[in-house]
């Protein structure tokens, strides 16, 4: 179902965006009780927002927010609930540390939740620090060097 997803870096203001925050809504906040207020970032619009997209839909999505010239943070990392499993999370990190490598960066950051850790080790992010909650759930920060 997601062979034929097209990958796309958008910006607030593209068509797709709604559907991207949406997404959002409906992955990473609705399940924790939150409302449509909630998903927005202070630094949305100085991020990078990649989108897995098929016919108008989006079927998944990953942002990264630049800190400084070197690095910054993976955030928002979200596949529709019914295609999870299939690869697009990790097509999506593979997309957006292609062009992160591009732009010159080399470091990423990221708050994992619990669950997703083995997720992001599979694509050689690794845990540091003591765990911690955020959004009322479990987290712990992960990181890694592109190109290591
Ligand atoms: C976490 C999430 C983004 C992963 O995307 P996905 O498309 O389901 O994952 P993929 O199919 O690309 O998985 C890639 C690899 O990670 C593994 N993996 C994915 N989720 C995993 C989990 N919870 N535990 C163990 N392994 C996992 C897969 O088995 C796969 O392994 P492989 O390389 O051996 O095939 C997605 O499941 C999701 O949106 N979850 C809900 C929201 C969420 O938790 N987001 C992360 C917030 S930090």
């Amino acid at each position: 179902m997601t062979a034929g997803a097209t990958f796309t870096f958008i910006h607030p203001g593209h068509p797709l965006y709604a559907g991207e925050m949406e997404l959002r809504f409906r992955v990473l906040r609705e399940p924790l009780g939150y409302t449509r207020d909630d998903v927005a970032f202070p630094f949305e619009a100085d991020s990078l927002h990649l989108v897995a997209h098929q016919e108008e839909g989006v079927l998944g999505c990953v942002l990264f927010n630049p800190e400084d010239a070197h690095g910054g943070r993976l955030f928002q990392m979200a596949v529709a609930s019914h295609l999870q499993g299939q690869g697009l999370g990790a097509r999506l990190v593979r997309t957006l540390e292609a062009e992160l490598v591009r732009r010159g960066f080399t470091h990423v950051h990221l708050h994992a939740r619990e669950p997703a850790v083995p997720f992001y080790e599979r694509l050689g992010y690794a845990v540091f620090g003591a765990p911690y909650t955020e959004v009322g759930v479990p987290h712990r920060n992960m990181r890694k060097t592109l190109g290591a």
